[in-house]
């Protein structure tokens, strides 16, 4: 149940309120799916743009499309195709989101990160984060995978936090910590996954922009002063849920395109190459999880 008298379904997604969901209406979303699934996720899985094809690795799965379950959104970006998948993969219980919720498509911080909050309650114990980003570090290239050290969350230094409103406490404290926010040793579980199938990744520090436009160049290098490593429009407000609920957080970036830092250069980035570059990543990426999940 919402704390607002219309149900989210009646109203329109776009919201200047915050809306505030009840630990009811995360449990009454966590029961629609407990009741379909004889499985017990442990670990749950976010995609970013065009990185859904991971989804389909899924085996014995049951997908239910966000629009059947309680309370969630429904994605409105090309590329995301908006379902819930579980079933096996790589020996473990996953709850993968084909497709995920940003500020930028009109929704509340609570609301896009309700999915979550519902994972938590769930039972699910890791949270895996994948994004598509813009490589702000200039020695990175188009292709490259980034474990997540730490963040910059530019939206919520701009007033967007998802834990902004009443806190329920049954998830975690009024003010919690947030310098152990991407868990060490799934940083480096990642890293020896990596080593053992012989991919390299970067490590780095992810900047959250609201979107939906690029950068500016001047936003780039005043990104790269303040020590972003790559930008993207996700990810963090996520993070920030489940590292609050107490569930281990990682994030892993694909850098699907470089930044420009230069007045009147010819190029611009543009979603099509965004999503053309994560399609050629994405086997990558998905290797990389699987040797990770068969670790955890
Ligand atoms: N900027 C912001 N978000 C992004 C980018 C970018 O260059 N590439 C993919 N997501």
């Amino acid at each position: 149940m919402l704390c607002t008298e219309q149900s989210n379904r009646e109203m329109s997604h776009v919201s200047t309120t915050e809306l505030a969901f009840t630990l009811a209406a995360y449990d009454e979303a966590a029961e629609f799916i407990r009741q379909r699934t004889g499985l017990q996720p442990k670990v749950g899985l976010i995609l970013g743009s065009g990185l859904g094809p991971l989804a389909e690795q899924v085996a014995d799965a049951i997908v239910l499309p966000y629009g059947e379950i309680p309370h969630f959104p429904v994605s409105t970006v090309q590329g995301h195709a908006g379902r819930l998948v579980i079933g096996r993969l790589a020996g473990q219980n996953v709850c993968v989101m084909q497709g995920r919720f940003h500020f930028y498509e009109g929704y509340s911080m609570q609301q896009l990160t309700l999915p979550v909050r519902v994972m938590q309650r769930l039972g699910i114990e890791t949270l895996i984060l994948t994004n598509a980003a813009g490589g702000v570090n200039q020695t990175f290239q188009v292709g490259d995978l980034m474990i997540i050290d730490d963040h910059l969350n530019l939206l919520g230094m701009a007033g967007a936090n998802p834990l902004r409103g009443p806190n329920l406490d049954t998830f975690g404290v009024r003010f919690p910590a947030m310098n152990r926010a991407y868990t060490r040793s799934l940083r480096q579980r990642a890293d020896a996954a990596a080593a053992d199938i012989g991919i390299a990744v970067q490590h780095g520090v992810y900047a959250a922009l609201a979107g939906p436009n690029f950068e500016t160049p001047a936003e780039i290098r005043y990104l790269r002063t303040i020590g972003a490593d790559a930008v993207g429009m996700s990810t963090v407000p996520e993070a920030i849920v489940a590292h609050h609920a107490g569930m281990q957080v990682l994030g892993i970036s694909t850098i699907t395109n470089i930044c420009i830092d230069q007045l009147d250069f010819d190029a611009e980035p543009t979603h099509e190459e965004v999503n053309a570059a994560g399609k050629i990543i994405v086997p990558r990426l998905i290797q990389l999880l699987l040797a990770l999940l068969a670790r955890l």
